[in-house]
């Protein structure tokens, strides 16, 4: 139960916050907590003693919630080796393979023979296109989606059309843009016309778009998508590092859509980053592709192992997408709501402007519970896997008098938290 011993933030958590405000050079408007590391399941502790209920899940990348005994017994396990920071691309440990075959093992089809590991998203997404490129030496630009996010380094950047700031001042690689709908198959056929086939390195596309508003694309789109890269011979690369590991009740996102990609991308819920496809893809010269800590530290790909093993020991897909349903179900019921959508505990909705998004963002805080923005005015629904029902109703409990307090003409928040969150 969520249960709030001060008002939000606490004292401690203000005066770190406080801090992080003065001298982290990125900072950007975190919630108003600062974790304990104390909770179980879906409910996190703060340092000050106030339990929130998480339907963030630290932005998909904590699929099995706080303190789970199985990530727990693991920590256990390598804390009594001190593992140092393996230099996993020239320094291998047992666990590099062994991520390596779990992830294999969890990908549709024989064509997926072979894994990258990296650090994050970001890493992932980079690594995919340099593979198109070193594989297809014409390569001029890349192609990517309306509403699309794929990470922060400059590569990845360079195929972002969601919200300006993210481009705004750098230097990027060259790209075009297709709508993220039915037309998309046919704005492709006409670059491919006019550029030339050998120019376009690679197509990548999110089935279930994240950053840019938690969008799923049509059947129709992804088909056509599919359809026109094979028929060129342009590699589709999948970026999953937000939807996959099994969040949309499938493991990746793309197997709603009865397509195979040449190429895709893992992060966050994996806990390391991981570039999946087939062995003929990547590039066979040594060194055109690394990386120092490929794969991140040794804990992080024992824990990310043991995720895959507990969402298919505890059947976690099959209750993602059942939970899913209930939760969809009962967001239709909230008034205030424009629209909702989702697969599985892949979950959004719409409020009627980005004013009342932000404000309901700052109020659910307030009020015990951990949401996130998406898009131009939608608020993403993605508890941990191992939530329960009753939970999902906590949470949609303050989410639908959040919406109702913050449509009210005039609202303005109040108190300590407005040091660090703005009233949109
Ligand atoms: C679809 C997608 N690709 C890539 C990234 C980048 O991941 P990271 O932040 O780990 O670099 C994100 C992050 O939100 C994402 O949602």
């Amino acid at each position: 139960m969520i249960k709030l011993k001060t008002s939000i933030p606490g004292p401690r958590s203000a005066r770190i916050l406080e801090g992080l405000k003065r001298k982290n050079g990125g900072w950007g408007v975190p919630h108003p907590l600062v974790f304990s590391g104390k909770g179980r399941g879906a409910y996190c502790q703060d340092i000050d003693g106030n339990v929130f209920l998480d339907f963030a899940s630290q932005i998909t990348s904590n699929p099995l919630g706080y303190n789970h005994p199985e990530m727990l017994g693991v920590v256990k396990k390598y804390g009594k080796k001190f593992p140092v920071k393996y230099a996993g691309q020239d320094f291998s440990v047992k666990e590099h393979l062994e991520m390596i075959e779990s992830l294999l093992d969890i990908s549709p089809g024989k064509d997926f023979n072979a894994a990258f590991l990296v650090n994050s998203g970001a890493e992932a997404v980079e690594n995919a296109i340099k593979i198109c490129m070193r594989s297809r030496r014409k390569t001029k630009f890349g192609i990517s989606m309306q509403g699309a996010f794929h990470g922060r380094t400059v590569g990845a950047l360079s195929l972002h059309h969601s919200n300006p700031i993210h481009r705004k001042g750098y230097m990027l690689l060259p790209n075009f843009g297709l709508p993220f709908d039915d037309t998309a198959g046919e704005k492709l056929e006409n670059i491919i016309k006019s550029k030339g086939v050998d120019k376009v390195g690679f197509v990548i596309l999110e089935c279930f778009q994240g950053e840019g508003g938690y969008n799923i694309a049509s059947k129709k789109m992804v088909k056509d998508l599919r359809k026109i890269t094979s028929k060129h011979e342009i590699p589709l690369i999948c970026d999953e590092v937000q939807s996959g590991v099994g969040r949309t009740g499938k493991w990746w996102a793309f197997e709603y859509f009865d397509v195979k990609p040449e190429i895709f991308t893992s992060a966050k819920a994996l806990q390391v980053g991981a570039v999946v496809s087939s062995k003929k893809m990547f590039p066979n010269e040594v060194g055109a592709i690394s990386s120092t800590w490929g794969g991140g530290h040794v804990l992080d790909l024992a824990l990310g192992m043991k995720t895959l093993e507990v969402i298919k020991k505890d059947k976690l897909l099959a209750s993602n997408r059942k939970n899913g349903e209930y939760c969809l179900k009962s967001l239709q019921n909230i008034d205030g709501i424009t629209s909702q959508r989702g697969l599985g505990l892949m979950l959004a909705f719409d409020l009627p402007s980005a004013r009342v998004r932000d404000n309901v963002v700052i109020e659910c805080a307030k009020n015990g519970l951990l949401v996130l923005s998406c898009g131009e005015k939608s608020i993403r629904v993605i508890p941990p896997y191992v939530i329960e029902k009753k939970e999902i109703d906590e949470g949609l409990e303050i989410i639908e008098k959040a919406v109702k307090v913050c449509a009210e003409k005039g609202f303005r928040h109040k108190g300590k938290v407005c040091d660090f969150m703005e009233c949109a």
